[in-house]
């Protein structure tokens, strides 16, 4: 993938930006248009990642060109210079969408400055597209396991959604269904989103100031904190989809800015008054009763209607029927395979067990349990008193997790040694595992005997 770079403008200042773009590997790409009908066909055949405009370029009218821009949403990162600049023109410029104004020669620094940001930038989000292609193998759907009424009902769903490229979801589903698995499911399978962000917002994870700013981005100054235009999340998801986790919990007052962006495909960031156009999908994750909400005038009816073009309901692991030991065969050879142990078999009773136990933590709690098993046991046959004890200790470790409480290991100003710092840790571990060395070793993410060992070595009690 090529940096492209368009220049408006004559060849000097194609020199300058050449001579600040950190050229590796020919992946800097300039092209350069001396009208405004040059720059369009070139805005459309190369499609630059930045676009640096000479004010003063005889054959275009800058003010017109960012305006048009606008207009047709073709907005970019872009730099604009000059030699003999107002201060009207720069404000003008700035309104219309340019990332800065910049007087040559005398702040050339800054035009650096602002290339190599972008350039960064460009490499980050590469860097990030190649993730997103191991991504997209983890969320092959061959990887999501389900053979009952229900879950082929969602498969059914999911064929028609990825054909319709900007149609809004929503999902439900109660705790550990797998929320995340379908909406990464539905965004790598839509071909035409694939390889563009897919980006996942926990509205309850982030206090409600911040998330407006988070969401929707902000202008230089906004607010106190506000030291450099930032993009939002919504902007950041341009061409892929925005999945927005835990809808039921947003406040009253971003429903009505999420849905007014949605219904416009566009939105202001705070704190400025210009529009970005923005087209992503947008998938809506909820495993509280939004109904009960509207009813409780917690969710807005108009919101929800918007949102809910199409539904997923992903039905509890309990009425699954035998998708339970299918997800626990496909989990018990995956964790062995993570693991190097063998793959071990589940004896009749433990199955029975498995298919009547009421999983209220559903896929994610099955998932834990086998991963327990695999990893504190021998390999003879999984008998159900294995089974039951994984799923009581799995209980446990869940009870006392929401309190959060923070361990902290104190480092002293001198420093200590690895071997001390392993030692402290492994104590508090123990500590927070009320002792039970199974719970330790499975935190530590180590065997019960390497843990014992290392008990021993330390002379821990
Ligand atoms: N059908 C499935 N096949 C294989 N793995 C699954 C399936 N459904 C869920 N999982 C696994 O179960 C775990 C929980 O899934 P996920 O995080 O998508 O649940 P969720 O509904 O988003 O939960 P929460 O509401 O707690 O956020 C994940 O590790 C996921 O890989
Ligand atoms: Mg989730």
């Amino acid at each position: 993938m090529n940096f492209n770079v368009l220049i408006i403008g004559n060849g000097n200042l194609q020199e300058t930006v050449r001579s600040f773009v950190p050229s590796r590997n020919g992946e800097v790409k300039l092209s350069v248009a001396d009208s405004d009908i040059a720059a369009f066909e070139s805005l459309n055949a190369v499609a630059p990642h930045m676009v640096v405009v000479d004010f003063e370029s005889s054959r275009l009218n800058t003010i017109k060109f960012l305006n048009d821009l606008q207009h047709r949403g073709q907005q970019r990162d872009m730099i604009v210079v000059a030699r003999n600049p107002s201060i009207e023109h720069a404000v003008k410029c700035i309104r219309l969408g340019a990332r800065d104004f910049i007087q040559l020669p005398q702040d050339s620094h800054r035009l650096k400055d602002s290339v190599e940001d972008i350039y960064a930038q460009w490499r980050k989000s590469q860097s990030s597209a190649a993730l997103h292609s191991d991504q997209r193998d983890r969320f092959n759907p061959s990887n999501i396991i389900g053979e009952c009424r229900q879950m082929q009902h969602v498969g059914q769903i999911i064929q028609k959604i990825v054909s319709r490229r900007w149609v809004t979801v929503l999902i439900r589903g109660e705790t550990g269904t797998g929320k995340e698995v379908i909406a990464r499911a539905i965004h790598y399978l839509t071909a035409k989103q694939a390889n563009n962000p897919f980006v996942e917002v926990n509205c309850t994870a982030i206090p409600e100031t911040l998330l407006e700013s988070e969401l929707f981005g902000h202008k230089k100054g906004a607010f106190t904190d506000a030291k450099e235009n930032k993009k939002g999340l919504i902007e950041l998801a341009q061409g892929g989809s925005l999945f927005l986790d835990e809808i039921g919990d947003m406040s009253l007052t971003l429903q009505a800015k999420l849905l007014k962006m949605i219904e416009e495909k566009q939105f202001r960031r705070l704190g400025s008054t210009d529009s970005v156009t923005v087209e992503t999908r947008i998938i809506a994750g909820t495993n509280v009763d939004i109904n009960q909400r509207i009813e409780d005038g917690l969710f807005r009816r108009d919101l929800y209607y918007r949102l809910n073009v199409v539904t997923v309901h992903l039905p509890p692991l309990r009425e699954r029927g035998t998708d339970i030991l299918l997800l626990a065969e496909y989990f018990l050879e995956k964790y062995a395979g993570e693991y190097e142990a063998p793959v071990r078999k589940l004896s009749p009773e433990a199955k029975k067990l498995l298919m009547h136990y009421p999983w209220p933590g559903n896929v994610r709690e099955l998932q834990n349990t086998i991963e327990r098993i695999i990893l504190l046991g021998d390999d003879d046959e999984i008998d159900h008193h294995e089974v039951m004890a994984a799923i009581d200790t799995q209980r446990d470790l869940e009870r006392s997790q929401p309190s959060q409480s923070k361990r902290t290991i104190e480092i002293p100003d001198k420093g200590i040694s690895l071997k001390e710092g392993e030692k402290r840790i492994i104590r508090e571990v123990l500590k927070l595992a009320k002792g039970n060395r199974s719970n330790a070793a499975q935190i530590l993410g180590i065997s019960r005997p390497r843990l014992k060992r290392k008990i021993d070595e330390y002379q821990i009690r």
